[in-house]
């Protein structure tokens, strides 16, 4: 039985009877009125979610029962250009998201293109800059040296073996940060070159196996190289794992990576959802991903460490508008 504050209120009407009941005013009297709903109903259906799938179904049973109602085939001509009009305008407000998307897309390769120069800088002048640096502080501990008693000369020796190790480090992680092999040898050499830094550095197994051979459009190896080198950081970070496996191969027409650890696990949803996020390395590839037209899905749960597949259909490795000039 209906409570007296359920009798009085009304409840807002639901997408789709407002569907239905714009969509009969429209086949009954037309107009810009009319079509005016269909738009703030196509708005409405991307603040709910909605699908084409769900629209179309939607429209095609409320047409269904107005030409089951319907006299004449004049009046069902009416009814099927008065429901095309209607569907076009729910629509688009789909289309000019979807310009949208498309868009962003392009600003967001322009940025990783932008954003690769930059790293591409930096590694340089951590290599270059830093480097000469330490050359000079080198030559000045030998001048100091050669003038100190044998006791303060070994204390030297041993402030220039840490140097050493300070350059050295250097050296990795600038070589990390912008691996010469990716732009000489391709994406999965330089990959295994990381891993086995990542592997010393946070003593983890790190398998590699691939069945595909050859080069990929530039881009698309920048944009691989960067995910499994977040999703590496990632397990060395929070996993825990004591083993991480990678493995790149094709599956149909699909090209697939994927980076499994053995480590703790996280709750994706948790994570991922609003208000929640903190880091920027799972966001940041999905980014990547879409600025190339691949897809990324992340398996993980507590205590059931963590998989992160990478998919991207086989034409867009062809079809790239940047192929690898090299
Ligand atoms: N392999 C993993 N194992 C366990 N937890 C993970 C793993 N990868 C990600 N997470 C969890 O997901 C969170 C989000 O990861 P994300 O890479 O987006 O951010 P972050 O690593 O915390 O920070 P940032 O990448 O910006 O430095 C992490 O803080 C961590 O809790
Ligand atoms: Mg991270």
């Amino acid at each position: 039985m209906k409570t007296d504050t359920q009798r009085k209120t009304k409840l807002p009407s639901t997408f789709e009877e407002e569907y239905r009941s714009a969509f009969g005013e429209c086949a009954q009297r037309g107009g810009e009125a009319a079509l005016s709903r269909a738009y703030d109903l196509g708005r409405r259906a991307i603040s709910e979610k909605k699908s084409l799938m769900e629209i179309a179904s939607l429209h095609h049973q409320a047409l269904h029962g107005m030409l089951a109602d319907a006299q004449g085939a004049a009046r069902h001509q009416e009814l099927l250009a008065a429901a095309a009009e209607f569907l076009a305008e729910t629509l688009s407000p789909y289309e000019m998201a979807h310009r949208g998307v498309q868009d962003a897309i392009v600003a967001l390769r322009q940025l990783n293109e932008t954003l690769e120069e930059e790293i591409k800088r930096i590694a340089y002048a951590v290599h270059d800059e830093a480097g000469q640096l330490l050359v000079a502080v080198h030559l000045a501990l030998a001048d100091v040296a050669r003038e100190l008693p044998k006791p303060q000369k070994e204390q030297v020796g041993r402030i220039e073996e840490l140097l050493n190790q300070v350059e050295k480090q250097l050296r990795r992680y600038s070589h990390e940060l912008r691996p010469t092999v990716l732009d000489d040898l391709g994406w999965i050499p330089a990959i295994r070159f990381l891993a086995q830094g990542v592997s010393k550095r946070a003593n983890l197994s790190i398998q590699i196996k691939t069945t595909v051979v050859g080069r990929l459009p530039g881009p698309i190896e920048i944009a691989l190289y960067r995910i499994v080198q977040e999703a590496l950081t990632n397990a060395a970070k929070h996993s825990k794992a004591s083993r991480v496996r990678i493995r790149i191969g094709r599956k149909n027409r699909l090209f697939c990576c994927s980076i499994e650890d053995d480590g703790v696990g996280f709750d994706v949803r948790a994570v991922q959802s609003e208000g929640k996020r903190r880091g920027l390395g799972l966001i940041g590839m999905q980014e990547r991903l879409n600025g190339i037209g691949g897809t990324l899905s992340i398996d993980s749960a507590r205590g059931r460490g963590t998989r992160l597949l990478i998919q991207l259909p086989a034409d867009v490795l062809h079809g790239h508008p940047h192929r690898a000039g090299r």
